[in-house]
């Protein structure tokens, strides 16, 4: 057999091997035997130096391009299995991004957001409007302009944060009554959830850290009915049931009158325990007729318009609703305590 038959005689049988090949491995096993360095094309091409000079360049051009043809055959049938197997793969181990994994624990709101929410949600059923302000706030707006005059005893109800730049972390969030009725004017009616700070000692019903919501409602003829009213409206729809409140007078510069709601202990029902210091009854829900001072502070008119306040305590009320008897569970992290709700 002449060199140029038995290269043809190789491409015939390679291509053949490579056309039944199902395997990368037969594959790999048609090139090793075909082009691999100790290969058939290999062994052909030392027949070479027996060729005269003008045969050997024109077998050269032949047996090269047996080679490329072997050797792109070869190519194309690997990517055509890499294909396949990338197929087979994308087929077993397809993921669908939609399904719910399986295995993660669902988490839950807060207690006390589970309570704003409500609380939100009810006031915006009653055409109230939800507003946010600063925590970090001004002397004017936490102090001055609620009608608490620089050294009025009454700043220091409320041990206050202050920092180096004179600002303040709010103690409460009434600073948005006055912020709201100056942006948006009367007639208004606004709640006012948010973080509020105190520089005071922990116990089981105080908090460095704590949570407000303040409502504010000022119209034509707005009195302590609209207020007794809201109020009742408000606890009936969180408690869903008779819970007992008394109504005393309140001290609070930005109201006149003022008042004191407070809820009797729903932890120990009345006789007493340290959630309510013994007394069977917790303050829940400062509130009052807005003051004509602080209207004055937002240029409202007092002679036009009159309004009610409250300020209600978000995190206690939150304590109450689930009686949980140590307020310093709600920051803590625990999951233990917090997978209850
Ligand atoms: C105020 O902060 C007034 N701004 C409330 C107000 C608004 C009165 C509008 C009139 C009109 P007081 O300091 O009492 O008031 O706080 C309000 C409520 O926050 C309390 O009744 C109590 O439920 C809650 N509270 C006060 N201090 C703490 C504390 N350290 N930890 C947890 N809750 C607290």
């Amino acid at each position: 057999m002449s060199v140029e038959q038995s290269i043809f005689s190789l491409r015939d049988a390679a291509l053949a091997q490579l056309q039944t090949a199902s395997t990368l491995e037969a594959l790999e096993a048609v090139r090793v035997d075909a082009l691999g360095r100790k290969g058939k094309l290999a062994e052909i091409s030392k027949e070479f130096g027996k060729l005269p000079p003008d045969e050997r360049a024109r077998i050269g051009k032949v047996l090269n391009s047996v080679k490329n043809e072997l050797e792109a055959t070869l190519e194309s049938k690997k990517s055509a299995f890499d294909n396949a197997k990338l197929n087979a793969r994308l087929e077993t181990e397809w993921i669908d991004l939609t399904a719910p994994p399986s295995g993660i624990k669902l988490g839950s709101l807060h207690p006390v957001t589970q309570v704003q929410r409500e609380i939100e949600d009810l006031f915006l059923s009653l055409g109230f409007t939800v507003l946010d302000g600063p925590e970090v706030e001004t002397e004017y707006y936490n102090f001055d302009a609620l009608n608490i005059p620089a050294d009025h005893p009454a700043r220091d109800m409320q041990d206050t944060f202050w920092l180096k730049d004179g600002r303040l972390l709010r103690t409460h969030t009434s600073p948005v009554q006055v912020r709201a009725l100056e942006k948006l004017g009367p007639p208004l009616k606004m709640i006012a959830p948010g973080r509020v700070f105190r520089n005071e000692e922990v116990d089981p019903s105080h908090e460095h850290t704590f949570y407000q919501l303040e409502g504010m409602m000022v119209d034509k003829g707005v009195s302590v009915a609209h207020l007794i009213y809201f109020m009742k409206t408000l606890l009936s729809a969180i408690f869903k049931r008779d819970v007992t409140v008394r109504l005393r007078p309140g001290f609070f510069p930005f109201v006149e009158p003022g008042f004191e709601l407070d809820i009797q202990c729903l932890i120990c029902g009345g006789p007493g325990c340290p959630v309510c210091k013994q007394s069977g009854w917790v303050e829940l829900l400062p509130c009052g007729l807005v003051h004509p001072a602080v209207l004055k502070y937002s240029n409202v008119d007092p002679e036009k318009w009159s309004g009610f306040a409250f300020g209600l305590g978000l995190t206690r009320l939150a304590m109450m609703r689930y009686a949980i008897d140590d307020i310093r569970l709600l920051a803590s992290g625990d999951l233990r305590f917090l997978n209850q709700f």
